[in-house]
């Protein structure tokens, strides 16, 4: 046996800092830190008053999906928000939510689950929700919550298939049952089922309120054809954020949609659960990148596409940027539309864009790109070393706001 520590998975983000751990601002925090390995910057008051506006409007429960954010002060946040209810896909999300928050309801919404995960989250976490898409699944679930012999209330959700609709990332293909099977499977989880449900997923990032009716009247037709009491109504995640390039759709837009498409529904018992993600924590998180390299219009930084930045790789996503030089050193007026390269050897580590910088934009310079509360630093990678990034809270306003809920008079 040799005594060299080997690091087998990606490093957390760490808190040690030169100064504070919570700063007034990035360009602060850029003065005092100078950092050369990217910075992850959360803004609790940011996340915090999104989920509370959230949880204000929709008329239902929200779960907050865990997956698109896990940071422990990510989560905290949207705790202080109002949320309660946390959408877990995995045994580990189950222990951390139930570890912070021992009062808050979790719910287990993979359709396809480790048996042993099963039974953990039913014995130890006090998990009472399961979704499913598939006969086997039920059998699973069934049978392993059985086999505890620890009793308790079981709610089954089975998660409807949606056609391919227009969102920015497809859920389509890899989970949900077809109509046909999604009415069978409510019957026949019916007996077993102290609550039953259905859900379904329009896709992440999805800009068009009519794709939450039209998955409504999809529900509406598998109920109908199930024959079976329905108690909880999920409309899943997707609630969008905004993005240089995009400019969604108010959130009250899609929450009328909703209302109109339960309603039509007429299941006066069933509840509205929501499950998002996005949309609650995008606009609480930034990371600052340095530039390490200029050619042409290419800067090579230092995080992509296997670190916080997949999403900006192939999904394409144009996350708003500004340079940040310390003490207000002038820059440019003049904008260049640059491409980013990240730091590993591999060609697919490239973020098209364009971000729009200062044209003097040079090695050394930081830049920092926003809405990455959302599917960011969850998503990193050791690949070629490159998993070294530190944590900070921030008290300045994030670089985009949160989507509305309405059209301000
Ligand atoms: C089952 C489920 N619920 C909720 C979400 C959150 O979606 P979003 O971040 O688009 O709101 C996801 C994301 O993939 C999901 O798979």
């Amino acid at each position: 046996m040799n005594d060299v520590r080997v690091r087998a998975a990606v490093s957390p983000l760490r808190r040690s800092f030169a100064t504070a751990a919570v700063l007034p601002s990035v360009d602060e925090l850029v003065a005092t830190e100078r950092p050369e390995e990217p910075m992850h910057c959360l803004r609790p008051a940011a996340v915090t008053a999104a989920a509370r506006a959230f949880v204000a409007a929709f008329p239902g429960d929200v779960l907050y999906a865990v997956k698109c954010n896990p940071e422990p002060g990510m989560l905290r946040a949207v705790r202080a928000g109002g949320v309660s209810h946390f959408d877990c896909a995995s045994i580990g999300e189950v222990a951390l939510v139930r570890q912070m928050f021992p009062d808050t309801a979790i719910h287990f919404m993979h359709p396809v689950k480790a048996r042993g995960a099963i039974r953990e989250a039913w014995v130890r976490h006090d998990v009472h929700d399961f979704t499913l898409d598939s006969t086997e699944e039920l059998g699973k679930i069934v049978q392993e919550t059985a086999a505890t012999g620890a009793s308790g209330e079981l709610g089954l959700i089975v998660r409807l298939a949606l056609p391919k609709g227009s969102a920015v990332l497809d859920l389509s293909g890899k989970f949900g049952a077809p109509a046909a099977l999604a009415s069978d499977l409510l019957r026949a989880a019916r007996p077993h089922a102290t609550r039953l449900g259905v859900s379904f997923h329009v896709g992440s990032q999805c800009l068009d309120p009519l794709a939450w009716r039209n998955a409504l009247t999809l529900v509406g037709d598998v109920a109908q054809d199930a024959g079976v009491t329905i108690e909880i109504v999920d409309v899943g995640g997707g609630f969008p954020a905004a993005y240089t390039d995009v400019d969604p759709p108010h959130l009250g837009a899609i929450f009328a949609e909703i209302e109109a498409g339960f309603d039509r529904l007429a299941m006066p018992r069933a509840r509205l659960w929501a499950e998002p993600g996005r949309a609650l924590v995008a606009s609480g998180g930034s990371v600052i990148v340095q530039v390490q390299h200029r050619r042409d219009d290419a800067l090579y930084i230092n995080d992509g596409v296997y670190g916080a930045l997949a999403d900006a790789g192939a999904p394409r996503f144009r996350y708003p940027v500004r340079l940040v030089r310390p003490s207000g050193a002038a820059s440019s007026n003049e904008l260049v539309a640059f491409k980013f390269f990240g730091p590993t050897c591999d060609s697919a580590d490239v973020m098209h864009g364009p971000f729009d910088l200062p044209a003097d934009t040079a090695e050394g310079d930081w830049i920092e790109i926003g809405q990455l509360g959302a599917y960011g630093g969850c998503m990193r990678t050791a690949f070629n070393g490159f998993d070294r990034a530190r944590l900070v809270e921030v008290r300045d306003r994030p670089l985009l706001p949160q989507v509305p809920l309405r059209i301000a008079a």
